[in-house]
């Protein structure tokens, strides 16, 4: 294991593999665009009406519906879709696109949260379907944070 996924595994205990095995899988093709959209909108309720102004502060650049879209395309795309997010927006760059967010640990703990409780009220998607996508979000979520504090040369961050 390289630094980033050791690090990566003392947050989540999951192995890169474990947390990509929706790839062994085509979620969008079992699921479909609604279930999608559902998943989006119910996250950013979350986050967009979180009782904590820190994190809502993250957010207060974004238009709710433009992100819920830029979710939407973003998973469509990444989860065996057609490559919405990248025909409208490019490459997903997700390091370089969350650079100048506050990223930290706290942060990433949040979005977590919010993804769980997004997860457990979209009743379009199958319970084993809901924990691949949970698995490769909290996974993605770590590698974010502590790869954009890394990037930053951020100390509390091993490199
Ligand atoms: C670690 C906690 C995270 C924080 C605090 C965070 C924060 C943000 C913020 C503030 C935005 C801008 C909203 C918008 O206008 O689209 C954003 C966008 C985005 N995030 Fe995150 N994010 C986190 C984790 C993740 C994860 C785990 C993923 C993927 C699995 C992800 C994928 C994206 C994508 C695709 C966009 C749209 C980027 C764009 O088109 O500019 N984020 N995020």
């Amino acid at each position: 294991m390289n630094d980033l996924d050791s690090l990566i595994y003392e947050k989540t205990g999951l192995t890169t593999e474990a947390a990509m095995r929706m790839d062994n899988t085509n979620i969008y093709e079992q699921i479909g665009e609604a279930a999608f959209w559902q998943l989006s909108r119910n996250f950013y309720d979350l986050v967009f009406n979180d009782e904590e102004q820190w994190f809502r502060n993250i957010f207060k650049a974004s238009d709710k519906q433009q992100a819920i879209r830029n979710q939407v395309e973003f998973f469509i795309q990444r989860m065996g879709g057609p490559p919405l997010y990248s025909e409208r927006k490019g490459h997903p760059a997700l390091i370089a696109r969350h650079l100048s967010f506050n990223m930290n640990e706290k942060a990433a703990e949040r979005w977590i949260s919010h993804m769980r409780k997004a997860l457990d009220t979209t009743d379009t998607i199958p319970p084993e379907i809901k924990e691949m996508i949970f698995d490769y979000c909290r996974h993605t979520a770590w590698f974010l944070s502590i790869g954009v504090r890394m990037r930053r040369g951020q100390q509390g961050v091993r490199a």
